[in-house]
């Protein structure tokens, strides 16, 4: 079974991310060719980066470090829930994934953003991300307009037309998460002292 991580990619107080995650995961748990999970970045209390060494080196020292590798180690793929700022993603995500390396290799990623003109700069932005982590990131994507998916900007209440969008983009994660798989060396186990937190799973037999 493939396993996918719906990462949701903001912390603040009343951040608009967990809803647009969890619709995300809504559509993913009607599909069946997956097991897709909800990994909300709050729930790992990441600081910013205070590794010594470069992840690329794989000698992660801290225990919070630890426990984001073996999560994010668990899944073939992923779905970035991205808002933007300022013309970018958000630090905290940003932050989050530098924390990683081989966790992320091989891997697929597609994207959801929100903004103003759908988040599209966010994911541009994180698309220059993807290719440093050896991430295949998909072409379809979903862009999710802060004046037309939510009402008052403050209801989230999306087109309907962006379920078929967050299909065709899961369509092209899973297929390449497949792909993937067959040429990713196993890693060895992450050693973390606590197990990781677990977010609200779909699919699959899990
Ligand atoms: C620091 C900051 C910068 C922002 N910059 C942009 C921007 O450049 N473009 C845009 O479309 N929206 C921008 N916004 C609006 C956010 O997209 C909007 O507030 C969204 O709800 C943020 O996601 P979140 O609620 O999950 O944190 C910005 C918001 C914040 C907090």
């Amino acid at each position: 079974m493939i396993n996918i991580g719906v990462i949701v990619g903001s912390t603040r107080p009343g951040r608009k991310a967990p809803d647009v995650a969890n619709w995300v995961l809504d559509i993913a748990g009607m599909r069946g060719d997956a097991a897709f999970e909800l990994v909300d970045i709050a729930d790992f209390n990441l600081p910013l980066l205070d590794e010594p060494v470069p992840p690329s080196m794989g000698q992660y020292s801290q225990p919070h470090t630890r426990t984001w590798a073996a999560k994010i180690a668990e899944f073939d793929g992923f779905v970035f829930v991205t808002p933007e700022y300022n013309h970018a993603t958000s630090g905290a995500l940003k932050n989050a994934i530098d924390f990683l390396y081989k966790e992320w290799n091989h891997k697929s990623a597609g994207f959801v953003g929100y903004g103003s003109v759908g988040g599209a700069r966010a994911i541009e932005n994180l698309r220059l991300v993807m290719g440093e982590l050896m991430v295949a990131d998909v072409r379809a994507q979903v862009m999710l307009s802060l004046f037309t998916d939510w009402e008052n900007m403050k209801t989230f209440n999306p087109a309907e037309r962006q379920v078929d969008a967050v299909d065709a983009m899961l369509d092209q994660v899973v297929q390449w998460a497949h792909a993937l798989k067959t040429i990713r060396p196993e890693l060895p186990p992450v050693a973390a002292e606590v197990a990781p937190p677990q977010g609200r799973r779909v699919g699959g037999s899990a």
